[in-house]
């Protein structure tokens, strides 16, 4: 069977923090995080939820794609900031959508999850188990932000993604045939994962409550220049690899849709791959780091935009903790 993106949503709380306001906080400047970062501000939730936002715009995704809540067979939020634990974001988006029809569950692969989500729904609609999947990126990373930390808070900030993917009825000609299914790229190494770290609160660990409000380690921690080169070594590697595999040249690809974490990676991935940048759209010196909604809000915003033709090849492209890395290629059939 083959399956693609037929509608896409996101919602972006109201409420902003642009860089002055976190130099009120930290030892920073507008200046030095824009030159690190190309981040201005981040939206932040006020009374939204990272579940009130999945719900929103997986609402949106569903207008976009002209389905109705009943026709989703499986909803996916990849989120690591969920505001409950049980029951999962999936599920309390099925309530306030209606989905009665979904079976749902959450994934967590922090800012590669989204392309995880993706590549799990396409598995279960390639594989002719659903017709309909509804997938969602949404996180309130403002939580677990440890504001006294210059060298993370000015990079995170909140905000939601989804997609409706559908499966056509039609049967792949292989996966790397004309409209067929392509087979992605991921990537994990668990032995790298303390360069990106938060702990859960879940685990008490026999400290009060305020010791852990305290506790820099219940916030997330960076080893800010290890992933910095994670990601510029790692993101075109994975790209290069999913291109090889599926037989798709670099220049049959329109766009690449990467994890927006810092305008210097993108720029480097595109310098490493060769590839121009106005190929590598962006959109963090707005919204900043969001994780896994990074993805799907670009894409979100670039289909409204209409910058997204039938027919053109995509790549999505995500890294993050895990550590965790990978590359789709979509083909934009809507
Ligand atoms: N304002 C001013 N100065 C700062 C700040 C700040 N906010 N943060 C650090 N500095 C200082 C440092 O103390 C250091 O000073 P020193 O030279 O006197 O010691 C100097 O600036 C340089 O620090 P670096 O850490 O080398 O700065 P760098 O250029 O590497 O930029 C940054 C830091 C922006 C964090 C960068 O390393 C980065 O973007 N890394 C990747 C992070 C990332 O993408 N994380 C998300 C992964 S996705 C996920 O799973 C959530």
């Amino acid at each position: 069977m083959t399956a693609t993106i037929c509608g896409t949503g996101s919602f972006i709380p109201s409420y902003t923090m642009d860089n002055h306001d976190i130099a009120r906080l930290v030892d920073t400047s507008d200046e030095w995080i824009q030159e690190r970062t190309g981040i201005a501000r981040r939206h932040i939730i006020h009374g939204e939820t990272t579940i009130s936002m999945a719900a929103e715009a997986g609402r949106r995704a569903l207008e976009n794609a002209g389905i109705s809540a009943e026709e989703v067979d499986l909803i996916l939020v990849s989120t690591i900031s969920s505001n409950l634990l049980l029951p999962c974001a999936a599920c309390e988006v099925q309530k306030e959508l209606g989905a009665k029809n979904a079976v749902c569950f959450d994934l967590n692969a922090a800012c590669t999850g989204f392309v995880i989500a993706y590549n799990t729904a396409m598995a279960y609609l390639s594989g002719g188990i659903y017709r309909t999947a509804l997938v969602i990126g949404s996180e309130s990373l403002s939580n677990l932000t440890n504001w006294k930390d210059r060298g993370t808070c000015i990079l995170f900030g909140d905000g939601a993604g989804a997609a409706v993917l559908q499966a056509d009825g039609s049967v792949a000609e292989g996966f790397m045939g004309q409209g067929g299914n392509y087979i992605p790229v991921t990537h994990s190494d668990g032995g790298r994962g303390g360069a990106l770290t938060c702990k859960s609160r879940h685990d008490f660990n026999g400290l009060t409550d305020e010791k852990q409000w305290n506790d820099a380690s219940y916030y997330m921690q960076m080893d800010g220049q290890a992933v910095f080169k994670f990601a510029v070594k790692s993101v075109p590697e994975a790209i290069t690899e999913v291109l090889k595999l599926n037989q798709v040249n670099a220049e049959e690809i329109s766009f690449y849709v990467m994890h927006q974490a810092n305008r210097r990676i993108v720029e480097a991935v595109a310098k490493r791959l060769g590839v121009p940048l106005e190929k590598f759209p962006m959109n963090l010196f707005e919204y900043g780091n969001t994780s896994s909604a990074s993805i799907p809000i670009l894409l979100d915003e670039m289909n409204r935009e209409g910058r997204l033709v039938k027919g053109q090849k995509l790549v999505l492209a995500g890294f993050g903790a895990g550590l965790s890395w990978g590359a789709s290629i979509v083909e934009w059939r809507r």
